[in-house]
């Protein structure tokens, strides 16, 4: 089915291509929902913006295309205000029709610019260490995106990036040796390779000969030496093993997990390119790109003299690696803030290659505990799934208390749904480049804007849904009465869900989403809270129901795509 906003701008573009043939005006014409019932129900600033180029009066190009309008089965009337607005009002019967086709025909995207594939580099932690916080938001928010992009018809291709190479593991090598506790390591692998790490670091201090030794194993592992490689592979499955146990929990995964040792063999080629293309030169025997004054980057380092390959390096590999297997559309990196700068480098670097590749950042901020952030070295590391039984726990005491009569099995599910949705729904529900602070009063509150009162409005339509079964007077192809502002105003909202997608999307802020998921939530409780549902009778009882089912599969729909499931009692 059409969306709203586009069969508007359909009928528009028609009426105003007649009138001014010469004006390319789809580039300037956008429908949006207005603010305030007053002034219809979407509305256009086109003729104010194209009053300049067409040197006319804004009111009078409204009011031109108004009179000239296409007929149409959808628009009532339109009405010009202000300096050049045009108010659309919609029929009750075309708003009523739309709504009943929500959850039966599929919306059309085709429009969308969607060929090639969209790759979303996401979560991508460093093996041999734990995940934690941190962590968190790339997962969550690459996740959500895929899911995004996959509703919206697009193909997705999501790319764990592993920290899989590099400098670490030629200390850990050594450390293992050396310091390995070998119960510990059996009880808790990552643990003991963190406390090996942070051992090896401490001990190097006083000892720079351990730093020698590690670049020795190093050097044995990249040269392909069997005992390093087996135990660089066994550091990185008891990793991947162990990360794997949060996605579960978490519902993520992955279409590739290719890190960055995947590229290692490639990385010379790619410093052979640079130099042979005069991008990178020679500087202190390390090989370097400097960029020009204007771009105000620092030089990108990308061999060091000792041979050794760079974060930049495999980046590039990998750039080069997805434009030879994939028809790329666009890439997407999900990571934090603090490596604007590389990807700045790394972005201009494949630049002056010639690659024709749409490769965009996608920043975000930090998460601070009580005001804190958190880090390995201030030692207030919080791990991931600590902090995932913290929410389940939490939930599963207001659960306890709110619905002791459930059994202990439903209760555990129910709290396993509503802590995972909290703490995904609370992150997504920032702005993405900005810092939050973590706040469990906040995010598992059953009102205000978080993921529990969502879900709870789902519950809340589902209990009216069963309430509803044995009722024989329900007439689920009834006409949408829209006599009340409520129900008008509920209804409406429904139909800009495709449109708030695509806005997340464009703009890769899930927090577009769920705001709208938000508001959605609030106008349907007003209608639950003032007014009658089951005791009306039909044909009033049945457009209320049906109503109510087409909210709960939005929500559920729209909290799905954030990663979110919903249950159907809480
Ligand atoms: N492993 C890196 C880190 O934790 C993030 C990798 C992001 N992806 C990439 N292609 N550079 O800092």
């Amino acid at each position: 089915m059409q969306i709203i906003e586009k069969t508007l701008e359909n009928i528009f573009l028609q009426t105003i291509t007649k009138i001014y043939p010469k004006l390319n005006s789809a580039e300037k014409l956008f429908i949006q929902k207005t603010h305030n019932q007053k002034f219809g129900d979407f509305q256009t600033n086109f003729p104010m913006s194209v009053a300049k180029i067409i040197q006319e009066n804004p009111r009078t190009i409204g009011q031109t295309i108004i009179d000239n309008l296409e007929t149409n089965h959808l628009i009532a009337k339109c009405e010009l205000a202000g300096p050049g607005f045009i108010n659309i009002f919609l029929k009750n019967q075309f708003l009523s029709d739309h709504i009943k086709q929500i959850d039966i025909q599929p919306w059309d995207f085709s429009f969308l610019p969607r060929a090639g594939q969209i790759i979303i580099d996401y979560s991508s932690p460093n093996i041999a260490k734990p995940m934690h916080v941190g962590h968190l938001r790339s997962t969550i928010l690459g996740d959500t995106l895929k899911r995004i992009y996959r509703y919206l018809g697009y193909e997705v291709v999501g790319d764990n990036h592993i920290g899989d190479w590099g400098t670490q593991f030629g200390k850990l090598i050594v450390a293992y040796h050396k310091w390995l506790d070998k119960d510990n390591y059996k009880k808790h692998h990552i643990t003991e390779l963190e406390r090996i790490y942070i051992k090896f670091a401490n001990e190097a201090k006083k000892n720079p000969e351990l730093d020698d030794q590690a670049r020795a194993e190093l050097k044995k592992l990249q040269d392909g030496d069997p005992e390093n490689t087996r135990l660089w592979k066994e550091f990185v499955k008891v990793s991947l093993d162990e990360y794997e146990k949060t996605y579960q929990e978490l519902d993520i995964s992955f279409d590739t997990v290719q890190g960055e040792s995947f590229y290692h063999n490639s990385m010379p080629d790619m410093v052979k390119l640079l130099l042979d293309k005069k991008i990178a030169q020679i500087d202190q025997e390390a090989v370097v790109v400097f960029f020009p004054e204007s771009e105000n980057l620092h030089p990108c380092v990308i061999q060091k003299k000792d041979g050794a390959f760079l974060y930049a390096t495999s980046d590039i590999a990998c750039l080069n690696f997805r434009k030879n297997n994939y028809k790329v559309n666009k890439i997407l990196y999900i990571v934090d803030e603090r490596q604007q700068p590389h990807f700045k480098q790394v972005f201009s670097i494949i630049k002056k290659l010639g690659w024709n590749l749409d490769s965009e950042h996608i920043p975000f901020g930090f998460i601070s505990f009580s005001g804190a952030i958190l880090s390995t070295r201030a030692g207030n590391v919080i791990k991931l799934e600590d902090l995932i039984a913290e929410a389940i726990k939490r939930v599963k005491k207001v659960i306890n208390t709110k619905n002791p009569q459930l059994s202990t099995e439903e209760k555990n599910q129910i709290a396993h749904v509503v802590g995972i949705g909290a703490i995904k729904y609370a992150d997504l529900s920032q702005n993405r480049t900005s810092s939050y602070d973590f706040d469990w009063n906040r995010m598992l509150a059953f009102d205000g804007n978080t993921g529990p009162y969502l879900q709870y409005t789902y519950a809340r339509i589902q209990s009216l849904i069963r309430k509803s079964k044995t009722r024989t007077d329900f007439e689920p192809t009834a006409n949408i009465i829209l006599d009340t502002d409520t129900e008008k105003n509920l209804c409406l909202n429904l139909t800009l869900f495709p449109q708030v997608l695509i806005k997340t999307m464009e703009a890769h802020k899930p927090n577009t989403l769920t705001e709208y998921l938000f508001e959605l939530a609030q106008k349907f409780n007003t209608l639950y809270n003032s007014m009658p549902i089951i005791k009306e009778t039909s044909p009033v009882f049945s457009s209320r129901l049906i109503i109510c089912q087409k909210t709960a599969f939005i929500l559920k729909t729209g909290l799905n795509l954030l990663g979110i499931n919903v249950v159907d009692r809480m």
